[in-house]
């Protein structure tokens, strides 16, 4: 059986997820399901990062022990993702008893071989990246990103010899061209290795400032710095020194899905730990881009916050995966706008898929008892499904979801088009069954098919359309997807229908959708 292992970046718990974390999540929902239902050994981990000098300062404003704020907020992600039908096989926190002994005796052995090593650290710390930054990084004495000054930190750390590594990453980023994509984050990867500025870095904090951390064994004037516990996470997650066959399972990774402001953590500091410890390296490490809202950064003080729970309150699960998958090229940033949310769900979800299913359901209750009539397909549009199928798988093993949406939606409005030209309601009128029948055999399986790729988007609406073209299992496909004629020879011919109402109700007050 085929294995497949993907992650999420760990959010932290200084605040509430907003949909930026909603859509790297989703995004590895959608990866978990489209191999799920190919049959493969799937493990999809997400999480939260729950140590570092911000969860301890939010924790401290809000006046709660760092342990009480993270239990809270760790409730309060789970909620949500569960709120967006994710379906990961463990939720990672990293406060979690199994995590702080393998952080620790990775600490310990890297330690132990030499690759740390004691020294002082006199420099700069952003707390809102959790980095040790560089005065020519700075813009007006702000951190760019953060728009904040760093802190000036001085203080005997523990450092991590990045730089005896550094021609081994480089070595494999050359080898494996598909170890960090974005081709464009790769080469920035590229660049960052080749800039001699970037050497060992500190790998603990003295307690003095910051108490909020897993200790070092054997100092416990000094915590583990939060990015070596976070990164460690991949591992323990799936059983890391606790359940060794799960690990063998399951690792290495296939891909740690991460956002583009954390690349150099994972392609650059993962790796040199990895290698150091002499664990096998991920697959794929693909940074995707940023949301923006209505056109602006997401920011709390700017308020435009989108909360993804109200989103799905209002609009369902559904709709919000949807959209948030087919408008933008996961590799490049994209914007969030209600209006425009508004209007692709309708002409999509409930116009052109809608509407094909509504249609053919409808006449096969009229013309055919509400059974689906035995019949050939129509051999042109089979031809066509095929050929899209492949397009389709490729998009998505690229992690091209917008591209996959459109290849699924050219398949339906086909379909629909085929429909409009065929016109089946003239040959019942005229008493040509078969012919008719033939129709909307093919419309069938063409909505079988539509309904298998829009799964990992949409996966209630998809099982919806499932269930009423009267399947009573599972959405999926047993045997070989890499061989879409199958799909033909498992049309349920005489089943019965379920017309029950419209799979996605229109959103009103929409004026641009026809
Ligand atoms: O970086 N659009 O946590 P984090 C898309 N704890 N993605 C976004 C986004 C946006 N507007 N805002 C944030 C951390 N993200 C660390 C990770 S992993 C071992 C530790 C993404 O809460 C961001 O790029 O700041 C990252 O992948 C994830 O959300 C968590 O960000
Ligand atoms: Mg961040």
């Amino acid at each position: 059986m085929k294995k497949y292992y993907v992650t999420t970046a760990i959010d932290y718990v200084n605040a509430a997820p907003h949909i930026g974390h909603a859509y790297e999540k989703i995004a590895a929902d959608v990866i978990a399901r489209f191999y799920r239902v190919r049959g493969y050994d799937v493990f999809f981990l997400t999480g939260v990062d729950e140590h570092g000098s911000k969860v301890e300062k939010s924790a401290q404003a809000a006046g709660k022990t760092p342990q009480e704020f993270c239990d809270e907020m760790a409730a309060k992600f789970e909620h949500s993702w569960k709120n967006l039908n994710l379906t990961y096989d463990h939720f990672m926190r990293t406060t979690e008893a199994r995590h702080e002994k393998v952080v620790q005796s990775l600490f310990t052995k890297l330690k132990d071989q030499g690759d740390i090593y004691k020294a002082t650290y006199n420099g700069l710390y952003c707390e809102g990246c959790e980095d040790f930054v560089r005065e020519i990084n700075l813009v007006n004495g702000n951190c760019h990103i953060h728009q904040k000054p760093p802190r000036e930190l001085a203080e005997e750390n523990y450092f991590f010899k990045l730089t005896k590594y550094k021609p081994a990453i480089k070595k494999w980023l050359e080898e494996n061209p598909d170890a960090v994509q974005p081709d464009g984050r790769r080469k920035e990867v590229l660049n960052q290795l080749a800039d001699e500025e970037l050497g060992d870095f500190s790998v603990s904090r003295s307690r003095k400032s910051l108490n909020w951390g897993f200790a070092i064994p054997g100092d416990e004037d000094q915590v583990i710095y939060v990015w070596m516990d976070a990164l460690t996470n991949y591992i323990t997650g799936v059983g890391y020194q606790t359940d060794d066959e799960l690990f063998k399972r399951f690792w290495p990774a296939d891909l740690h899905l991460i956002g583009k402001d954390i690349t150099k953590f994972h392609s650059i500091y993962w790796i040199a730990f990895l290698m150091a410890a002499g664990i096998e390296l991920p697959k794929q490490i693909f940074a995707h881009g940023f949301i923006t809202v209505e056109g602006q950064k997401i920011s709390k003080s700017l308020g435009n916050v989108i909360d993804p729970n109200a989103m799905v309150e209002h609009y369902g699960a559904d709709a919000v995966r949807y959209y948030l998958m087919s408008g933008t090229p996961f590799d490049q940033d994209g914007d969030f706008s209600v209006a425009d949310f508004r209007r692709k769900v309708n002409a999509d979800l409930a116009n052109s898929l809608g509407n094909l299913l509504n249609r053919t359901l409808t006449l096969i209750d009229k013309n055919a008892g509400g059974l689906i009539p035995d019949a050939k397909p129509e051999n042109d549009l089979r031809e066509k499904a095929n050929a899209l199928h492949v397009v389709i798988e490729n998009h998505m093993k690229k992690l091209e979801f917008a591209k996959a949406i459109d290849a699924t939606f050219a398949l339906v409005d086909q379909t629909n088009k085929y429909m409009n030209d065929e016109k089946p309601w003239t040959h019942f009128k005229e008493g040509k069954m078969k012919e008719g029948h033939e129709v909307l055999f093919t419309s069938v399986e063409m909505l079988r098919r539509a309904a298998f790729h829009i799964y990992p988007f949409a996966p209630k609406m998809a099982s919806d359309i499932w269930w009423q073209l009267g399947n009573d299992d599972e959405i999926g496909i047993p045997g070989d997807s890499d061989k879409p004629d199958g799909f033909w020879d498992m049309v349920p011919v005489g089943q019965k229908v379920r017309n029950s109402g419209p799979i996605f109700k229109r959103l009103e007050g929409d004026e641009e959708a026809s």
